[in-house]
């Protein structure tokens, strides 16, 4: 496992990967759903090593692996906590893959690869405009041709409408998930006490930092990707996809 500086605590702290890790399948909205989406894209890449970018517990690696025996996983992360997880979670694929410690920000990650396919969720919004823009740029370059980028993340609406319905459907599909997975509202507390919703949020908030989506379709654009779509959207979370030129 590679060693970089820890991310700055105010942006991703060990409590915050406690409760992700306990609460996680509940507080991400249709969560089954959404990782089953960003594999669907993974598809006829040039290349099956791909890159999971932010892997936390390695949720996309996990399933990546499964579906494809061949494929290879670089996972990266900035939480060793996250990435120790991310271990355990995925040694029933043994050396199929790859730790890497970074800073999302940083730039010394994003040279010299050429992957088939590079995965991320809910972690992107913590860059802001500009980094998004640069981070799309990278990507880009880091893909071999014909190869394809997937994210899953949140959006910022572009009104006060959307942004309520957002934060209420956030609300509807984690108290439901709570009453799946732990049998009442311990979850939907958790996730209501942590402040978690950033739709009921007053903002801007430091930490968390969703672009649009027409600002997210232009960067990719901007940096050369082709199509680009949106390939699914519920509770202010957005799954796109994005191609480099074969
Ligand atoms: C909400 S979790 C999502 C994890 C995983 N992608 C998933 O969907 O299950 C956010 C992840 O981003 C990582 N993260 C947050 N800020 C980061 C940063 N500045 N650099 C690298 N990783 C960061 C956290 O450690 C955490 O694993």
């Amino acid at each position: 496992m590679s060693e970089a500086p820890v991310p700055a605590p105010e942006t991703w702290r060990p409590s915050d990967t406690e409760l992700f890790a306990a609460y996680g399948d509940a507080f991400v909205p249709r969560r089954r759903e959404q990782i089953s989406t960003v594999c669907d894209l993974l598809t006829d890449l040039p290349d099956s090593h791909v890159l999971d970018l932010c892997c936390g517990e390695g949720r996309l690696a996990e399933e990546y692996l499964r579906r494809r025996p061949e494929g290879r996983v670089t996972v990266l992360d900035g939480s060793p906590e996250m990435l120790d997880l991310a271990a355990e979670r995925l040694a029933p694929f043994g050396d199929r893959h790859t730790r890497v410690r970074a800073d999302i920000a940083d730039r010394e990650w994003r040279e010299g690869a050429a992957y088939g396919g590079i995965m991320t969720s809910l972690a992107v919004h913590h860059l802001d405009g500009p980094g998004k823009r640069d981070l799309y740029r990278d990507l880009h370059a880091m893909l071999a041709p014909g190869g394809v980028f997937v994210m899953a993340d949140l959006v910022e609406p572009t009104g006060p409408t959307a942004r309520a319905l957002a934060a209420a459907h956030w609300e509807q599909a984690v108290r439901h998930a709570s009453r799946e997975q732990f049998g009442g509202d311990e979850a939907a507390v958790s996730f209501e006490t942590a402040g978690w919703n950033y739709y009921r949020l007053p903002g801007p908030d430091p930490y968390d930092k969703p672009s649009s989506l027409p600002d997210h379709l232009d960067w990719l654009r901007e940096a050369g990707f082709i199509e680009v779509d949106v390939a699914w959207m519920y509770a202010g979370h957005a799954v796109f996809t994005a191609k480099r030129t074969p």
